[in-house]
């Protein structure tokens, strides 16, 4: 983490108050930011590179409604290969640069029966179906505590406030519980029956690595679903990427409108 940390510390200005994880095809997003200073992350030493497609693999540095934030527009996965070290490299970057709270955006499958695609998410908890936890290893305790508390994984008080601003922008916002799997396969059918008697409501293949690497740090997440598709077997149709990335396209606007107005009060 040292020689990422050590560049990034020598390009920017201004560090960051606050951090957004971009999910498929909310990259746009970053052309909201002003001021910007975009770092790809092959100029990053020991960044993992993204390979996703809808993932752009850029550091945006800037200001965004009033408020000094790091966008990573791109994250790595674990289905690309990479380990969960790199997985959860960037937020821990970011933090240790400076961000104090997370938006972490994904695209989801939706499980919940109520959902509907293009529908967006309030993540209330999480299910860590990886098979694995970035914690696992020697703890260091520079960055937090052996067994850190997950009861709160997703700050009560930043969902309050993303609650307040839907409803103030007339966004429909939902609430539910994310499941990662490790992907790259769709579920079946028979595993999103499963899914839905453990309680879950969304399913995706990112975000939990991040959100438990921060609460490790102590810091405060905010988690939002777009459901890009319903899941498999909910209807009748195939799941396909192409789906999932243009209801990314068709949501953003809304998606960007609601972090926009959330940005001032964190
Ligand atoms: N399953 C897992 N991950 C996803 C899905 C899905 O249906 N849609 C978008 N990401």
């Amino acid at each position: 983490m040292n020689a990422p940390l050590a560049y990034l510390q020598s390009r920017i200005a201004t560090p960051p108050e606050l951090a957004i994880v971009l999910g498929s095809g909310l990259g746009p997003f970053a052309d909201e930011v002003e001021n910007p200073l975009v770092i790809p992350y092959d100029e990053i030493p020991g960044w993992p590179r993204a390979t996703a497609v809808g993932h752009a693999g850029k550091l945006i540095f800037g200001q965004v409604a009033g408020r000094q934030v790091a966008v990573m527009s791109g994250r790595a996965h674990l289905y690309e290969g990479h380990s969960i070290d790199k997985v959860v490299l960037g937020v821990r970057v970011l933090a240790n640069l400076g961000a104090r709270k997370f938006i972490l955006t994904n695209a989801a499958g939706g499980i919940k029966l109520t959902y509907s695609r293009g529908a967006l998410v309030l993540i209330t908890d999480h299910i860590n179906l990886q098979g694995t936890n970035p914690l696992i290893g020697p703890n260091d305790d520079s960055l937090g505590p052996r067994f850190p508390d997950m009861t709160f994984a997703y700050a009560p008080a930043l969902r309050e406030l993303a609650l307040a601003q839907a409803t103030k922008l007339m966004i429909p916002l939902h609430e539910g519980v994310y499941a990662a799997l490790s992907g790259p396969s769709y579920e079946t059918p028979a595993e999103i029956r499963y899914l839905r008697i453990v309680g879950a409501d969304l399913v995706g293949m990112s975000t939990v690595p991040e959100a438990i690497a921060l609460n490790h740090m102590g810091l405060q997440v905010l988690g939002i679903s777009c459901v890009t598709n319903m899941a498999a077997g909910v209807t009748n149709e195939r799941i396909n990427h192409e789906e999932v990335l243009e209801t990314g396209i068709e949501v953003r606007g809304r998606f960007m409108q609601l972090i926009k107005a959330v940005l001032p009060g964190l």
